[in-house]
């Protein structure tokens, strides 16, 4: 009785996998399904073969809470999975020790490629080193790496924005003002600058960048304070709050490295009684809904588009190109996606 019980089981099974496809395909099936039922060493020696449809991929964030890395891991979670790709994203939680565990767990598990946001640029050599080791295809996103660091592993890129790009347009959106800045006429521009993790290029090239395009002008500046923010809203609002408490009226700019940290400082400028585009101006980086909000009400000045639906697109491309086999020559590692200026006349090009 059991023995008929288990062929009748058997039969049903065997006719459930012919009537789902199991069997052999067609020959006129996708190219990528024909391309995975080649037998492995058809392939050339040195062209690694693209993984199956469905391959899997390993996430690393450097922090989840992190605003525009929000909007971002959530783009590549969405591109990546349109694709059919399997996606596992994990929060480094700020935490370097905790994100090279995290590589090391998808190293064993045997996925198919990395995409990861270093906890801290000054970790790259030995995340580059751990990729390197296991062989796994790595795009390295947000925190740029310096060409050498890269060199080291040709199968590795980096995908994101010149930094200075955006510091540039910072400074550009406050010499646009109708008084350039300057809002009590004394001759110079006085600002105050909210940096994010002085540790991250994007932090330091904006801050030095934003002032540059200010002095490039012929325009006198005076730094009254440089406080690192972090890059979060409530290290913005505490920093201006301060600020503000100290130096009053003074204060004709605030750059903030990031829009997170000027919705913060936005705060503390409209509780001090203040008036963003009449006497005071406020500008900062990403273009959050928040913030292009602000800038629409008027009260941003401006911000500049960190381009995240942009960068992990091109993020993705890179990751299929590796895949595919690609290797990429020493100082032809990062791929830059631009930044955009974004003020009261154009903010709502980009407002959903
Ligand atoms: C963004 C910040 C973000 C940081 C994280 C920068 O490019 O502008 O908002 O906090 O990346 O590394």
């Amino acid at each position: 009785m059991k023995k008929t019980f288990a062929l009748l089981l058997a039969a049903i099974m065997m006719l459930a996998l012919v009537a789902c496809g199991g069997g052999d395909k067609p020959a006129d099936s996708a190219p990528s399904d024909a391309q995975t039922e080649q037998p492995a060493d058809s392939a050339p020696a040195d062209v690694p073969e693209a993984p199956a449809e469905g391959g899997t991929i390993g996430v690393c964030i450097y922090q989840f809470t992190d605003a525009f890395m929000t909007t971002y891991r959530n783009a590549l979670q969405e591109i990546l999975e349109g694709k059919g790709y399997t996606v596992t994203v994990v929060d480094g939680a700020n935490d370097q020790a905790k994100q090279n565990e995290q590589i090391n767990t998808f190293i064993t598990q045997g996925v198919d490629a990395l995409i990861i946001n270093p906890v801290m640029t000054s970790a790259a050599d030995q995340i580059i080193s751990t990729v390197k080791d296991a062989g796994i295809p790595t795009v390295l996103i947000n925190r740029e790496p310096t060409p050498e660091q890269m060199a080291v592993y040709d199968k590795l890129v980096y995908v994101g924005c010149d930094a200075r790009q955006s510091g540039t347009m910072q400074g550009e959106l406050i010499l646009d003002t109708p008084n350039g800045g300057d809002i009590n006429g004394d001759g110079k521009i006085s600002y105050i600058m909210v940096q994010g993790d002085p540790e991250n290029v994007d932090a330091q090239y904006r801050t030095e960048y934003s002032v540059k395009a200010l002095t490039d002008a012929g325009k006198e500046v005076e730094q009254l304070n440089l406080t690192r923010g972090d890059w979060m809203r409530e290290r913005g609002q505490e920093i201006v709050a301060n600020d503000l408490a100290q130096f009053g009226d003074q204060v004709e700019v605030v750059f903030c490295n990031n829009d997170d940290m000027a919705i913060g400082a936005l705060q503390s400028i409209q509780a001090a009684g203040r008036k963003v585009n009449e006497d005071i101006y406020l500008v900062g980086v990403d273009a959050l809904d928040a913030a292009l909000n602000e800038v629409s009400n008027g009260n941003m000045t401006g911000t500049v588009l960190n381009d995240a639906v942009g960068q992990a697109t091109a993020a993705v491309e890179e990751m299929e190109k590796l895949l595919g086999g690609a290797t990429y020559a020493s100082g032809e590692q990062s791929v830059y996606v631009d930044y955009v200026k974004v003020t009261p006349e154009n903010v709502g090009d980009f407002m959903k």
